[in-house]
């Protein structure tokens, strides 16, 4: 709430004045009111560099490991370090707020955001970020949890319903903002583009209000996405009390003066935008230390990178090996993702370039090119270095992912799996580097000893990968998220319809399905290896503390019998086996990363509160912890099922049985695919309608089949890749707006495209004639400013 100062200060506002303080001022600033002395808050992306505007360039910054990478830290320290650096690159750059964490649960590995969010499990994505947020804080600045909430396509991403049940919108896709929201104290939540259970996240009451303000307390601001607002004047009512980047600010006073808007709820949006300028109001710039940075993102790199496969102790390899190099990627990374997390780096370096740096002796074959195609020569080059060296590096990954686009498909290109096997078959000591922004098939694993993941590696990935390769440092990565076998059934939907993603999986993602299912995976989540031996010994399982019912512990004893330091992540599931509701077989409920210096024996405790335990009671609207027996399975990743423990809950156990309703998810297996009518089931409410008239949020696939509709898409779409048309004909009217193509002509041709042509083709005229001139000066004063 707001104090005097703040009551004072909205007293004095014009309702413009406050109307013009509920949007950006730009792309990048709140609005500032000179008379009043109020300046405006600066905000940039991240997550893994700033990506901050300078007289339309982006200045350069260290690029750290991609969040995806980073999260196979297992490392709450590391990602504290991390955020601090961003922390101290925002305050170099007098950025306030960092556009950062993403935090969306990775439903489906073909997400092109998958590269900017950290898990599919809530506990680990929660932790992670909240540890980040702690490094950012540090340097007084300030954080944007987003987006808000269960945006996990990009394929109609500004229009399209995610609709999700109760449980797994709180245990999986509410559930990290929660945790976060409650511990880290965020100082604004970023609301996604699409629309939550039949309702625009930009205006969701339910969502901004009732669960984000009165449930979690969450005393911050809510930003819009960027053009994520469809009905700002009911956004503001729902809680979003800034939309950025810089929107029509009459439309609010307009909705203010015609009673649509209580002048009271733009108030409320306002104090908090005043709220958060009070504390920026005087910061002092710092200076990064771009060497520490370097470092820190070199040794980020080769911590989080994950070793899958190790046969025969292929790594490390030795300085003296006779080594070839295959593949482009060598030489010119894909070490960062595109789209807005994309950081203009300072200096990217290569594997090509660490070996040269080291001295080390090797050949290098290309192996492919730039297109998917297989190029008969270079894969006979790669054939005749591999049968000319002791061992051989290959390197491979698609492009780079892209804010905007889900990936087409889950396989390297076919010129890449050409090279693999050009190898392969010439050279028994084979290693895979594998850069990508989240999981591909990896079946060509089996041809190949060994294999690292780098995910997107960051401006140091070069360096990062050659200290892995030649043991410098040993990987101790683990997979945040499940490298399937083959994709679940229920995958083919995803990323097919534009208007409405039914998440008929319900809380059986990732590992939640593979454990249940009982399908083989290719690596599963938590899965990784180091180079030494560390031996598990002794689990045990107690309440410590026989009065303290809240807490349960869960110990091993760990010895590192190598003769180098090691690390090791200790992880905790849990299953509640007495429970008749339908639930997933493992549920990492806590982890450790522990150091252990050769010969050192440590025993580990992982305390896990009960509430770990509970799952979302539908009928009752809370969190619930059940009595009865669980099964808790303390292991080196979410398949590892050597140490399982009972332990006895007090307490009722649930007697909601829902088999005869909802047979399909009382027996997940291989086949899991549920229907539609069968998600519906246990959805339990109706589907929102689709409106028949034309508006601005209507994607251009929707504005109907008339001569106008017809006319309007061919010029739209005209020259573009399929790829390009169909996402945009899955993009809403609204985000169609450019320099060719006013707000006014887009209001008319809406007209048009709602029956009425005639009247209007002349007054789209005058105003394409003046969309024009605006182009002209504005080129204009571009040239004169250059
Ligand atoms: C992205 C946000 C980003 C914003 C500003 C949007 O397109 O979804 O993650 O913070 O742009 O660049």
């Amino acid at each position: 709430m707001a104090n005097n100062t703040e009551n004072n200060l909205i007293s004095m506002l014009t309702l413009s004045e406050k109307a013009a303080l509920q949007t950006g001022k730009d792309c990048w600033h709140t609005a500032d009111v000179e008379r009043l002395k109020i300046s405006s808050v600066t905000v940039a992306d991240g997550p893994i560099g700033l990506r901050k505007e300078r007289n339309g360039n982006t200045v350069p910054a260290v690029c750290f490991p991609s969040m995806a990478k980073l999260a196979c830290g297992f490392d709450p320290t590391l990602m504290t370090k991390v955020g601090a650096a961003l922390g101290e690159q925002c305050r170099a750059e007098g950025v306030n707020i960092l556009l950062a964490p993403g935090v969306n649960i990775k439903r489906n590995p073909r997400c092109g955001r998958n590269f900017e969010y950290l898990s599919e499990d809530p506990l680990l994505t929660a932790d992670l970020a909240n540890a980040y947020i702690a490094g950012i804080h540090s340097q007084g600045v300030g954080v944007c949890v987003k987006h808000f909430a269960a945006n996990s396509q990009e394929y109609g991403r500004m229009v399209c319903d995610s609709v999700v049940d109760d449980r797994a919108l709180r245990e999986i896709y509410l559930n990290a903002f929660e945790r976060i929201v409650k511990k880290s104290r965020p100082e604004m939540v970023m609301c996604s583009y699409n629309k939550l259970n039949g309702e625009y996240c930009s205006q969701h009451k339910w969502l901004l209000t009732d669960v984000l303000r009165n449930e979690w307390g969450f005393g911050g601001l809510v930003v819009s996405d960027w053009c994520a607002v469809d009905d700002r004047a009911k956004g503001i009512a729902a809680g979003l009390d800034l939309e950025m980047p810089k929107g029509d600010a009459s439309v609010v006073e307009q909705a203010v003066n015609n009673g649509k808007l209580e002048e009271a709820q733009l108030d409320v949006a306002v104090e908090r935008v005043l709220e958060l300028e009070k504390q920026y109001r005087e910061v002092s710039p710092r200076t990064v230390d771009l060497n520490a940075q370097r470092v820190l993102a070199r040794q980020a790199s080769a911590e989080c990178t994950v070793l899958v496969k190790n046969n025969c102790k292929l790594l490390p390899l030795s300085k003296t090996d006779k080594i070839a190099v295959f593949g482009t990627l060598a030489d010119k990374p894909v070490y960062q993702g595109d789209g807005s997390a994309h950081v203009n780096a300072f200096e990217s370096d290569s594997l090509l370039e660490a070996l040269k740096t080291a001295n080390i002796q090797f050949t290098f074959a290309q192996g492919y090119g730039s297109s998917d195609e297989t190029d008969e020569s270079l894969l006979e080059e790669a054939r005749r270095a591999a049968l000319n060296c002791d061992k051989a590096i290959v390197v491979v990954g698609d492009k780079p992912d892209c804010e905007g686009w889900d990936r087409t498909r889950w396989t390297l290109p076919p010129s890449q799996l050409a090279l693999i096997d050009a190898v392969t078959s010439c050279n028994s000591n084979v290693v895979i580097v594998l850069q990508s922004g989240s999981s591909v098939d990896v079946s060509f694993v089996h041809s190949a000893k060994a294999m690292l993941i780098d995910y997107y590696g960051g401006e140091c990935s070069g360096q990062a990968i050659f200290d892995v390769l030649f043991g410098d440092v040993s990987p101790s990565g683990r997979l945040a998220e499940t490298w399937y076998a083959y994709l679940p059934k229920y995958d083919a939907k995803f990323s097919q319809d534009y208007a409405r993603a039914l998440y008929n999986e319900s809380i059986f993602v990732g590992y939640r399905y593979t454990a249940a299912a009982n399908v083989p995976v290719a690596f599963p989540f938590g899965y990784g290896l180091g180079y030494g031996d560390i031996e598990w010994n002794n689990p045990t399982i107690s309440s410590k503390d026989a009065k303290d019912k809240s807490k349960i512990t869960v110990g091993i004893t760990l010895r590192n019998t190598g003769n180098r330091a090691e690390c090791e992540v200790v992880q905790v599931y849990a299953t509640n086996v007495d429970s008749r509701l339908f639930h997933e077989k493992k549920r990492l409920v806590g982890f450790v990363k522990v150091k252990l210096k050769a010969g050192e024996k440590k025993t580990v405790d992982v305390v896990v509160p009960t509430s770990e335990l509970a799952y979302y009671d539908v009928n009752k609207s809370c969190f619930t912890v059940n009595g009865g027996r669980y099964i808790f399975t303390i292991g080196k990743d979410s398949a590892d099922d050597k140490y399982q423990l009972e332990y006895e809950v007090k307490g009722d156990n649930d007697t909601v049985d829902l088999s005869d309703k909802l047979p399909c998810y009382y027996a997940v297996d291989d086949d899991f695919d549920p229907s539609n009518e069968e998600f519906l089931a246990l959805y339990g409410k109706e589907l929102a309608e689709r409106s028949a008239t034309v508006h601005i949020s209507t994607p251009l696939n929707d504005i109907g089949k008339s001569l106008t509709a017809k006319i309007f898409t061919q010029l739209i779409t005209r020259n573009m890749s399929p790829e390009g048309k169909r996402n945009t004909l899955a993009a809403p009217l609204r985000s169609l707006v450019s320099d060719n193509l006013s707000k006014e002509m887009l209001y008319t041709i809406i007209d048009m495209l709602n029956g009425d042509v005639i009247k209007n083709l002349f007054k789209l005229y005058k105003q394409y004639i003046n969309c024009r001139k605006t182009k002209k000066l504005k080129e204009k004063s571009k040239k004169e400013g250059d």
